[in-house]
C-alpha cells in the first residue's frame, strides 16, 4: 500500500523541519560558517524531496526504514542497560536489519550549496519586485530574454542555451540555492563557465528572485490561463480609515484587490471579503493602496501591461495566496476566474458561506468560488518541500 498525497506531504514537511532543526542546532554549537549574513549549510548535500514525490512507493520504504532505525536505537539502549540479554537483542537487531526494505540512500540526497536554507529578507513585496525588474533588465535580460524564456540577444552565442525561467525550474530549487547560483555563477561538468557570477549585492539578488518569480507567474497566466505555481499577495503598505497597515497583516481574512479606473460601475464593499482599492482613487472602499510599486508588480503577476490593469480584481485566500482573477468588464464571477486551483473537481455543494449573509448577499457565483478556495487550500512546494 502506498501513502496518499496528504501523508507524503506530512512526511516531507517533517523531513524539512528535521533538516532545518539540524541546521539550527549545528549553528547553536558553532559548527556553521556565517556567510551572506546567515549561517551556512556545512554539507555538500541535502535531503532530496523530489524523489519521494515522484515515486510514492519510496515514501513507504522510508517510513519503514525510519521506524526500523528507531527500533534499532531502542534495542541498543536496552543492550546497554541489560547486559545478560545482549545475545538475543543482537539477534533481533540482525533480523530487523535484514527484513527492513531499506530505500536507496543515494537517491534520498542531492548536491546543494552553502546558502541552501537562507531565507529572503523580502518576504515577496511590491518594492522588491519592481527593484528586481530594473536589475533584470540591466543584468540578465541579454541572455534570459525580456520575458524570461531564455531567448535574449546574447543567448545564441553562448556555449549553453539559458533555461526558461518560467517553467518549473524555480520551484525545483530552494530560494537559497537560486541565490547562490546567481551570485556565484554556474559551470558545466568540465568546469567551463556557463553563466557568469553576478557583481550584484545580496539584497539585489533577493530582489531579482522576487521579480523572476513574479514574471514567471504572469507568463504562466498568459500562456495557460492559470498560475501553475501558487503566488502570494505582494506585500505593501495600505491606507485605511483607521490608519496605515501592511497588506500582510490581513492574513486570516479573504482579501480582494480592486484595480480602480476600469469600465463599469466599480466595486462596492462585500461582507465576504476585505476589499482594498489599488490606484489613486479609493473608489468608495475603506482601504486604498496608492503605492507606486503595487500596480506594476500586479501587472507582472497578471502578465498584462500596466495600462491594461484598470478593472481587474484579485482575490486571495486566508493564507495570503492569490487564487481568483476577475477581468475588466466581467459582470459575474465564474469558476473560470479561479486561476490558482489545487484540483479539477467541481465546486463542492454545501450550505452557503454564512447563512446570515446569504440573505443579504446576491448569488453572484462568488459564493461557490469562496467555498472552493476555503475547502481546497494551496500546497506550495519549494525544492520539493512544502512551504
Ligand atoms: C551571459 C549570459 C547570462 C547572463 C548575463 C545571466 N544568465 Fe542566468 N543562466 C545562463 C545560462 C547559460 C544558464 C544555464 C547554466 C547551466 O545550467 O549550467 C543560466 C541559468 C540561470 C538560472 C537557473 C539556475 C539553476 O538553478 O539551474 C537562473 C535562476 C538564472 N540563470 C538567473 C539569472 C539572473 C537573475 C541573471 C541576472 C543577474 C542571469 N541569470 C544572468 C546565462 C546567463
Amino acid at each position: 500500500m502506498n501513502l496518499g498525497p496528504d501523508a507524503i506531504n506530512a512526511l516531507l514537511w517533517l523531513l524539512h523541519q528535521a533538516q532545518q532543526a539540524g541546521w539550527q542546532w549545528l549553528d547553536a554549537w558553532g559548527l556553521t560558517q556565517p556567510l551572506h549574513g546567515q549561517p551556512g549549510w556545512p554539507f555538500a548535500h541535502r535531503l532530496a524531496a523530489e524523489y519521494l514525490l515522484t515515486e510514492p512507493g519510496q515514501s513507504r520504504r522510508l517510513l519503514l526504514a525510519l521506524a526500523s532505525l528507531l527500533l534499532l536505537a531502542l534495542l541498543g539502549a536496552l543492550a546497554w542497560r541489560w547486559r545478560r540479554a545482549r545475545g538475543w537483542l543482537a539477534g533481533v537487531a540482525l533480523v530487523l536489519l535484514l527484513v527492513t526494505p531499506w530505500p536507496d540512500w543515494r537517491l534520498l540526497v542531492r548536491p546543494t550549496v552553502p546558502t541552501a536554507f537562507h531565507q529572503s529578507p523580502n518576504g515577496f513585496n511590491a518594492t522588491s519586485i519592481v527593484r528586481g525588474q530594473r536589475l533584470y533588465l540591466a543584468h540578465c535580460q541579454r541572455c534570459h530574454g525580456a520575458d524570461g524564456r531564455g531567448e535574449g540577444p546574447d543567448a545564441p552565442g553562448l556555449t549553453m542555451w539559458p533555461p526558461t525561467l518560467n517553467g518549473s525550474l524555480l520551484w525545483k530549487r530552494l530560494d537559497g540555492e537560486l541565490f547562490w547560483r546567481i551570485r556565484h555563477g554556474l559551470q558545466d561538468r568540465h568546469g567551463q563557465s556557463t553563466m557568469p557570477a553576478s557583481p550584484l549585492g545580496d539584497q539585489q539578488i533577493w530582489d531579482l528572485l522576487d521579480f523572476v518569480r513574479a514574471q514567471a507567474a504572469g507568463q504562466s497566466l498568459r500562456q495557460t490561463g492559470g498560475w501553475m505555481h501558487p503566488v502570494p499577495v505582494p506585500d505593501v503598505t495600505i491606507d485605511c480609515q483607521q490608519g496605515s497597515r501592511r497588506l500582510s497583516s490581513l492574513r486570516g481574512q479573504r482579501l480582494r484587490l480592486v484595480l480602480t479606473g476600469g469600465p463599469g460601475p466599480g466595486a462596492t464593499e462585500d461582507p465576504r471579503l476585505f476589499s482594498v482599492a489599488v490606484g489613486q482613487d479609493a473608489a468608495g472602499l475603506d482601504c486604498q493602496a496608492d503605492s507606486e510599486e503595487l500596480a506594476p508588480a500586479l501587472a507582472l503577476l497578471l502578465g498584462v501591461q500596466p495600462q491594461e490593469l484598470p478593472g481587474h480584481q484579485l482575490i486571495a485566500d486566508k493564507f495570503g495566496w492569490l487564487r481568483v482573477r476577475g477581468q475588466p468588464g466581467d459582470a459575474q464571477w465564474s469558476e473560470d476566474d479561479l486561476v490558482c486551483r489545487t484540483s479539477g473537481q467541481p465546486v463542492p455543494m454545501s450550505n452557503p458561506i454564512n447563512p446570515v449573509q446569504a440573505q443579504t448577499v446576491p448569488a453572484d457565483g462568488l459564493d461557490a468560488i469562496i467555498r472552493r478556495i476555503d475547502s481546497e487550500p494551496v500546497r506550495s512546494q519549494r525544492g520539493g518541500f512544502p512551504h
